[in-house]
């Protein structure tokens, strides 16, 4: 199976800066047509199309200030897309925050915008305004989706539950109805502001401690242009209901889940 990216329309929350910016770049140099950068702060938008016009030309990009945790707003950043697009072929839900001392707001970006951008983008924009046969909806998990994080467990939590949303929305009969494929991608650590101070937000020094107890477990570590990169192949490669891992700089491997059944020996055992 390959998804050819030639010509599509992509839109990417959280797509101002950081990782976001190098998939929506990524995406333009592999012959995506234009993308919307969907994204809360308008000062990397503003930014991020200088950068995308310099690279590319004009008429690629356009940036809608979208906070994904207000569905409103993120369903106009779909409006807009289609006005200016015409389709929309492609969601990358990859705005994302890590601050366990804000895990209210963590959870409402990390997971409630991860639904609503699929609840928009797999019942209503992608089945209705695609090119070809297929679409995709990529979720950005972590390896803190498929890994016990202990200095951030809510973050943890969040990146689990995106996990979840993409196994359970990746099931056959729901790509049958929907002709939309959807896959999750679990970076490791990559050079963003994300990860450049990580001290203080958590639930607290007994956590702060944890943290400085694991970090040198977090090396190597790896460039967003590489992910970026990387991740293409998964975009046009990645089968249905599938979780990708890219970390250190290496290719991307499939994460499975062990069959549940094969796991009925592990019974509890006591005196
Ligand atoms: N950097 C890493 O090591 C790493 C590793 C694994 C997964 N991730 C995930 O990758 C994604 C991108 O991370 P990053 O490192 O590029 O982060 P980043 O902080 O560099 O960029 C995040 C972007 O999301 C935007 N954003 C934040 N809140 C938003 C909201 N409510 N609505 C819309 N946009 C919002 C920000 O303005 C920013 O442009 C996140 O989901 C993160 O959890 C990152």
């Amino acid at each position: 199976m390959v998804f050819d990216l030639n010509g599509k329309i992509a839109l990417i929350s959280g797509g101002a800066s950081g990782i976001g910016l190098n998939y929506a770049k990524e995406l333009l140099k592999n012959g995506v047509k234009g993308v919307c950068l969907a994204d809360v702060s308008p000062e990397f938008g503003d930014k991020a199309l200088k950068d995308i016009e310099a690279e590319f030309g004009t008429n690629r990009a356009i940036f809608v200030q979208t906070d994904v945790t207000d569905i409103k707003q993120f369903q106009n950043a779909f409006e807009k897309t289609i006005e200016t697009f015409k389709h929309i072929d492609i969601l990358i839900n990859n705005a994302g925050i890590l601050n366990d001392s804000l895990w209210e707001k963590e959870i409402s970006v990390n997971l409630n915008g991860t639904i609503h951008g699929t609840l928009l983008a797999l019942e209503k924009y992608l089945p209705s305004y695609k090119q070809g046969e297929d679409a995709l909806i990529v979720n950005i998990s972590s390896i803190a989706g498929i890994a016990e994080i202990g200095f951030v467990p809510i973050y943890t939590a969040t990146k689990h539950a995106i996990i979840g949303l993409t196994r359970a929305w990746g099931i056959p009969l729901v790509y049958e109805r929907t002709k939309v494929r959807v896959v999750a991608l679990c970076p490791g650590v990559t050079l963003t502001p994300l990860i450049a101070d990580m001290s203080g937000r958590n639930l607290g020094k007994e956590y702060e401690t944890i943290f400085e107890k694991i970090r040198p477990t977090f090396q190597p570590s790896q460039e967003p242009e590489y992910l970026a990169e990387e991740a293409m192949n998964v975009f046009k490669h990645g089968p249905n209901g599938t979780l990708w891992v890219i970390e250190s700089g290496q290719p991307a491997y499939e994460f499975k889940f062990p069959e549940r059944f094969a796991q009925k020996g592990n019974v509890l055992s006591y005196d």
